[in-house]
């Protein structure tokens, strides 16, 4: 890869193409529980490098503007949420959750001054307990998003966030990359309670050699894993990438189905949003526990930050006796930091002019092609894929299929299934 092609698709700021591709699509901004009641204290939001502000006025209306008062730039995070507003500290200006400017108390006979006074402001909504935003033209806003972990029913999902410190790209792509689960997640696949017991955990340790096929899906793609099952047949991983950063990793056995999105804080950080849901049935008590507790793709955070317990300056608590004796294959305990281990470790932005790319490496070639055709084509005023919500309606699948047969079709009512049927799992 050339450098400004590495530039070109991890810079997500103002007025880049890439930005401008990822403010075209509803984005998980907060979880709910941030903003719990009316007048609750404000939150920070960085999206997109843009510093922002959200908070729930009074009337239970939700906002997400500036973070900076339009009068000399304080931060609205000292602000005081009162009465249909934030009013900032310093002199008392005071916003709606639109951003618009409602007092100056200094100058009360201006009311002209004051209107002309509007802070940016996006739109806030709220959906699958995660807070949405998007930061595009209004004009251009696509219908609300409606991927299945956000759709179910509340008692059916679990939804946790981590600040990730790398460029969103590189998490991303451990999303895609299922080739890298034999190695890096070997042991924790056979222990952790979200994870163990499935019949296709033994597939993943038996071949080592996954075969890749991806394929273009309306939204994104669909990558297909095969592994020989060891009796005629192919054990088939396809996991879902919507455009431009939700993944969801093929279901083990019966336990809820884990997804991903990737949302750029800045070009040096990012958020790691994980979600569990199940389509049939309500998460159990032992599943719920395990979660909150962060097993699985979830993560024990310091608490009151979102911030993982094991992390970059504490070398991810890594265990050199469980690397030594087997206990682990990486030494870092549990799938997410296992993950964030690796992908921090190639520095804040990798540096793809310098990577060697093999043929498990195929989804990750695609999905950059599809992202930097996406931005090139919005400046020719095309939709941009995965921005309806029929293309967000897929499943990641795992199957059994026999050999010979493309997977794209025999397991293609699997992959956008009908609404209340069950997941094809392994
Ligand atoms: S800086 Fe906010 S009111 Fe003066
Ligand atoms: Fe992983």
């Amino acid at each position: 890869m050339r450098a400004e092609q590495n530039e070109f698709l991890t810079r997500t700021g103002p007025g880049t193409p890439m930005g401008q591709l990822f403010r075209r699509y509803w984005l998980p901004a907060l979880l709910a529980e941030e903003l719990p009641a009316p007048d609750c204290p404000p939150v920070r939001v960085k999206l997109l490098s843009e510093r922002l502000i959200a908070f729930r006025d009074t009337q239970n209306r939700l906002g997400l503007v500036d973070e900076f008062c339009a009068h000399r730039g304080v931060s609205l995070w000292f602000g005081r949420n009162e009465e249909n507003g934030l009013r900032c500290s310093y002199h008392g200006w005071k916003y709606d959750v639109t951003g618009q400017c409602v007092e100056i108390p200094s100058e009360p006979d201006n009311p002209k001054l004051c209107r002309r006074m509007k802070l940016k402001s996006y739109p806030l909504i709220e959906r699958g307990g995660v807070l949405w935003t998007c930061m595009g033209p209004a004009e251009q806003r696509p219908p609300l998003p409606e991927h299945e972990w956000a759709m179910v029913p509340e008692p059916h999902r679990f939804v946790s966030k981590r600040w990730q410190e790398c460029n969103y790209l590189q998490a991303m792509e451990g999303g895609i990359d299922s080739s890298h689960v034999s190695f890096l997640h070997r042991h924790t696949m056979t222990v952790d309670p979200l994870f163990k017991g499935a019949k296709g955990n033994e597939y993943n340790l038996r071949d080592l050699q996954p075969h890749f096929e991806v394929v273009e899906s309306p939204g994104g793609l669909y990558i297909g894993a095969r592994r020989d099952t060891g009796d005629g047949k192919y054990y088939w991983r396809i996991t879902q990438w919507v455009m431009p950063s939700f993944t969801l990793i093929p279901p083990r056995g019966d336990h809820p189905i884990g997804g991903h999105s990737w949302v750029p804080m800045d070009d040096e950080n990012c958020w790691a949003w994980s979600t569990n849901h199940h389509a049939m049935r309500p998460l159990t008590h032992a599943e719920r526990e395990a979660l909150e507790a962060g097993k699985g793709i979830h993560v024990p955070l310091i608490p009151g930050t979102f911030r993982p317990l094991a992390n970059k300056h504490n070398d991810y608590l890594m265990d050199r006796s469980a690397q030594k004796d087997g206990g682990s294959f990486s030494g870092v305990e549990g799938f997410a930091m296992q993950d964030a281990s690796v992908q921090e470790s190639m520095g804040p932005i990798q540096d793809r002019t310098r990577e060697n790319l093999v043929p498990t490496d195929q989804g990750i070639i695609m999905a950059r092609r599809r992202l930097v055709k996406a931005a090139e084509a919005l400046g020719k005023g095309a939709t941009p894929p995965g921005t309806d919500p029929s293309q967000q309606r897929v499943r990641s699948v795992s199957i059994i299929l026999p050999q010979g047969v493309a997977f794209s079709e025999a397991a293609e009512a699997a992959l956008v299934p009908q609404p209340g049927s069950a997941h094809a799992t392994v």
